[in-house]
């Protein structure tokens, strides 16, 4: 069945400098003029160039999101941006979880916890990114895994006024790697998801969407898939033409 929105998220990680993401910038605000109403489209920059994808997309249908926020207001936290600084500068989501912080800067669950909690009392729209390692996909744990980084990260949380969610399921083997996820394989563990978390977080408006090596042959194979409202998109995000492409074929 059609979806009536599809989610496409791109995720900017550190590829582009200032002057490059504002360029990019400026050409997805075009693409954003032609899209259909169903297409969601938001663009997670750097940091650095946060303000000015902000500025530059500020009369289109894109939001903007942070790729991470700390779990503190203000302080004395060198390096890091808060999710109220975010959302003071216009921010809609904000990403929490994803496997290279997971990985690469040893987020653990509980910090993953508490980045929710700052992200909802700030009232960002949790993008919240799970998945299991090709090890653990090795010994068949991935069900496992996803379910006890759902469970640390939604229990207990307090959902303010017309709660969203959405859960990103990456399996790290597929991010950057070029080795994308099956997309019936996907499939199940985007259901999956989707119920452990419909029971975590009750009356909450859920959303899930499928992160890893998507590119412009296979987004349509995961869009049509019924329980994968969108995608989470890296490397072929951060491109004009492949992204293009991506949105094309989407739409
Ligand atoms: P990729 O990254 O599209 O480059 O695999 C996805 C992600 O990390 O969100």
């Amino acid at each position: 069945m059609a979806k009536s929105n599809v989610y496409l998220f791109a995720n900017w990680k550190m590829y582009l400098d200032l002057a490059e993401s504002e360029k990019l910038a400026k050409e997805v605000g075009k693409l954003g003029k032609k899209m259909p109403n169903k297409i969601k489209m938001t663009i997670f920059p750097s940091a650095l160039a946060f303000g000015t994808v902000i500025k530059t997309l500020k009369n289109s249908v894109i939001a903007v999101g942070a790729q991470n926020v700390h779990q503190e207001d203000k302080g004395g936290y060198t390096g890091e941006v808060s999710a109220v600084m975010y959302k003071n500068a216009g921010a809609k989501y904000a990403l929490v979880g994803h496997s290279e912080r997971r990985h690469l800067f040893h987020e653990t669950n509980h910090e993953v916890k508490i980045k929710m909690e700052a992200i909802l009392n700030n009232k960002l729209i949790p993008v919240l990114c799970v998945g299991e390692t090709q090890k653990e996909r090795d010994s068949v744990k991935e069900k496992e895994v996803v379910e006890i980084q759902l469970r640390s990260a939604l229990d207990g949380l307090k959902w303010g006024k017309n709660p969203q969610l959405i859960i990103a399921y990456e399996p790290v083997w597929a991010i950057g790697t070029g080795n994308h996820c099956d997309p019936s394989q996907a499939q199940t563990m985007c259901e999956l998801a989707l119920k452990m978390a419909t029971h975590l977080a009750k009356d909450v408006k859920i959303v899930v969407l499928y992160g890893g090596s998507v590119n412009s042959d296979n987004v349509s194979e995961f869009i049509k898939q019924p329980n994968i409202n969108g995608i989470l998109v890296g490397g072929a995000s951060a491109k004009l033409d492949s992204w293009s492409k991506i949105v094309h074929n989407a739409s």
